[in-house]
């Protein structure tokens, strides 16, 4: 998969699917020559033209070669200072002041497998499933070396990158950035998509064509962040959801970030993704070493799909661990948005009843049942529970729950301190803090340092005594504010600069200890909804909430935009009530219903208070979820039709199980229109030899005037082609009522 060409200095990265190819040149720099589809041997017929462009400075070492310049070469990890003038993808400084150092090849070696980095999520895989080049540079007075570090899977389109820096010389230095990867195009014929949003309303995509100078898609949040996405991809303007070239990045890091491209003068892309330079500044002493997050790089000629798939096969089999890793997730009942923080052991045993009655799995307790915390002021950092309003305490409720047959799920918000807590009031110096000036406040709480040992100690303790404490199945883990004011009390003045990476690093930490600890706990991440929505949380956590936005139409755009990355399986959905609590909009039971499909499935309503017709809906709903659940939680998912396109108006989801047999096709529809294109609906993936009856259609509410009388389109039992479905399509009926949804699911004959 990789091979080493010493004659040309041609690495190439290779699999059945893509190449990876770039150079190491006069013996000292590696440029970047290709990446797209795979190529069997890279023979130069790209090469580089030697031209002398005006004002382009010369290396030292070729003074009088006015054709060699850093300044139009592709270089696969540029540093600044030596007449690269685009993004650098790193920066120094030294003890006296100065930025410029210069970073040479060395040696490398190449190995099989993937050796995983200390301390940070990264993808995973067997000896035989991937191979690694490690490149080392050294500085050339000395002062500091890099390994650059890149796996390529056997399987998939993906290279993965990552950075290691060390301190090789006898002065500590700064490191002021330092990114994961960089990787030039010959072109800039690009549309960028970015995912972009805000609090409930996480990811949705934007595409525009990419413009000269530079971009940066970024967090300085001190978390992946609601309204951005540590991801940037570039396709071909042509590029659709089904065909066409697209390059993607994505990176596995829950903190600061920043994706940037820039068109420079001569049409050429480059792009930078890794750790943002916002108060970022790392103090590496002699000896020291710094290891960057990882970055994915995504290479896909089948339009979007392919890279989303790619990409869900990557998180679902190389970053998720653990039991949960294939296993089916339950369907739950939150009380989140039946209670809040109003309720006590009654009303939470009332929903267990009635979540049992109604063939659920799980009970949830969100936010509000330890300290004294009865709305967002108090008690966070306390984890004790309150007997106040649950006297048999956690115990009673999770074997309460458990008896009635249903698992038992409990929420924390563990990287969190309330000043009215007994924590804050024992530590108040355990907040991220700065002395002089006072803290900002968000939802009234502070953030603990996760810097200091002591106060991730704390946590692993509080929350395993907790989890030890009583039969619990399931964690709900949130973090509900940003950060500000983002320093520590103990870490000395040259050490300040690392505080936002070291909290990202600290939450690893306690991640790790936790969810190891428990490994029959299935726990779901979350951050005021999807602000923390990133591949860095799923190598710990392997599921995540969405957004706190559960309309079904705005879910059905926000799970379209997080599936450009994350597989329905990792995706929280519930069906809420209506009027909705977000945006008041009143939508059908079976929208909502098929719109949660897409992901963990459950329910986040009194379920107490429905009608005896609603509870028949919904344990139709249910059954029906059950049936298909093994083709949605762990099937191959395409977007047909996306909000992000056209007026916004339709979506499509198609899921297929792993072994081919059974196709769940959903169509949502969110405002019924005068004088309509009739919808035909193409299907994606089928075997166009196959045949496939339909076992189920649930066609929208309310049948079209033009129709008045009709019955609904007999399609149970009718078998289709393949190939008819593929290419010539299947009509979707026109309803005239807003907010439709529509399911089919067929079964290969
Ligand atoms: C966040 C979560 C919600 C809920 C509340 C509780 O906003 O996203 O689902 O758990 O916190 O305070």
């Amino acid at each position: 998969m990789i091979t080493f060409d010493e004659k040309t200095g041609i690495f190439h990265l290779q699999n059945d699917a893509i190449s990876y190819v770039f150079q190491l040149v006069r013996g000292r720099y590696l440029l970047h020559r290709y990446w797209g589809r795979r190529i069997r041997h890279f023979d130069n017929a790209r090469t580089f033209l030697p031209l002398d462009r005006a004002n382009a400075p010369q290396p030292a070492a070729w003074e009088n070669e006015r054709t060699f310049s850093l300044d139009v070469l592709p270089q696969e990890y540029p540093d600044c200072g030596h007449g690269d003038f685009r993004i650098p993808a790193f920066g120094v400084r030294l003890p006296d002041g100065t930025t410029v150092t210069e970073l040479f090849y060395d040696h490398h070696t190449i190995t099989s497998g993937k050796p995983a980095l200390a301390g940070l999520p990264a993808a995973y895989a067997q000896a035989e499933e991937a191979e690694t080049l490690i490149l080392t540079l050294q500085d050339s007075a000395g002062k500091l070396s890099a390994e650059l570090q890149y796996t390529i899977f056997r399987d998939l389109p993906i290279v993965t990158r990552a950075v290691r820096f060390t301190n090789s010389g006898k002065e500590a230095l700064e490191l002021t950035q330092a990114a994961s990867c960089c990787v030039t195009f010959p072109d800039h014929a690009f549309d960028r998509l970015v995912l972009y949003g805000g609090h409930a309303a996480e990811r949705s995509l934007e595409r525009e064509p990419l413009g000269r100078g530079v971009t940066e898609m970024s967090s300085r949040r001190g978390m992946s962040s609601h309204q951005t996405s540590p991801f940037l991809a570039l396709a071909r303007p042509e590029t659709t959801e089904q065909q066409g070239e697209v390059y993607g990045v994505n990176l596995v890091w829950s903190g600061d970030f920043a994706l940037r491209t820039e068109v420079e003068q001569f049409g050429t892309t480059r792009i930078v993704a890794g750790l943002g330079d916002f108060e970022f500044d790392w103090h590496l002493a002699p000896g020291e070493t710094f290891q960057t997050p990882e970055a994915w790089l995504c290479y896909s000629a089948t339009g979007l799909n392919g890279m989303s798939q790619a990409f869900h096969r990557l998180i679902r089999e190389h970053l998720v661990r653990g039991k949960y890793q294939r296993a089916l997730r339950p369907i739950l009942v939150n009380n989140w948005e039946a209670t809040y923080f109003a309720f006590d052991e009654a009303k939470i045993d009332n929903l267990a009843a009635c979540a049992a009655d109604l063939g659920l799995e799980m009970l949830v307790l969100d936010d509000g049942w330890f300290g004294h915390r009865n709305d967002d002021n108090t008690s966070l950092g306390d984890w004790q529970v309150n007997l106040a309003k649950l006297p048999h305490g956690l115990a009673g409720v999770a074997e309460s729950a458990h008896k009635r047959g249903l698992k038992f799920g409990l929420w924390f918000e563990p990287e969190m301190i309330s000043v009215d807590s007994e924590l804050y009031r024992a530590h108040p110096d355990w907040a991220l803090q700065v002395r002089d000036y006072p803290n900002s406040f968000s939802r009234h709480q502070l953030v603990l340092d996760l810097t200091r040992p002591e106060v991730r100690d704390y946590i692993v303790e509080s929350v395993c005594a907790v989890l030890r404490s009583a039969p619990i199945d399931y964690v709900k883990w949130d973090f509900n504010r940003s950060l500000t004011e983002a320093h520590s009390l103990t870490l000395p003045p040259e050490r300040q600069g690392e505080t936002r990476t070291r909290f990202i690093l600290g939450t690893y930490d306690v991640m790790e200890r936790i969810t190891s600890a428990f490994p029959d706990i299935l726990f779901e991440s979350c951050a005021g909804g999807g602000g923390r929505f990133d591949a860095g949380m799923f190598y710990y956590m392997p599921q995540a909430w969405c957004s706190d936005d559960t309309d079904a139409v705005q879910r059905q755009r926000i799970q379209s935009g997080t599936s450009l990355v994350y597989p329905p399986i990792a995706m929280g959905a519930h069906v809420s009530v209506t009027p909705n609590h977000q945006l008041g909009r009143v939508t059908p039971m079976q929208t909502r219903a098929f719109t949660a499909m897409l992901g963990c499935y459950g329910y986040e309503l009194d379920i107490t208070r429905m009608s005896e017709a609603e509870k028949a809906e919904v344990r139709k709903h249910v059954a029906l979820y059950k049936r298909l659940r093994p083709t949605l939680q762990l099937g191959k998912f395409y977007r047909l039709l996306t909000p992000f396109a056209g007026t916004g108006n339709e979506t499509a989801w198609e899921f297929i199980s792993e072994d081919s047999s059974e196709v769940v096709l959903m169509y949502f529809k969110t405002l019924a229109e005068p004088a309509c294109p009739i919808r035909i609906l193409r299907l994606a993936g089928l075997d166009p030899e196959a045949g496939y009856r339909v076992t189920d259609y649930w066609p929208a509410q309310g049948l079209s005037h033009d129709n008045a009388g009709v019955q609904h389109l007999e399609l149970k039992d009718r078998t289709y082609g393949g190939d008819e479905l593929l290419y010539s399509g299947l009509t979707v009926e026109k309803v005239d009522a807003d907010f439709g949804a529509w399911l089919w699911v067929f079964h290969k004959v």
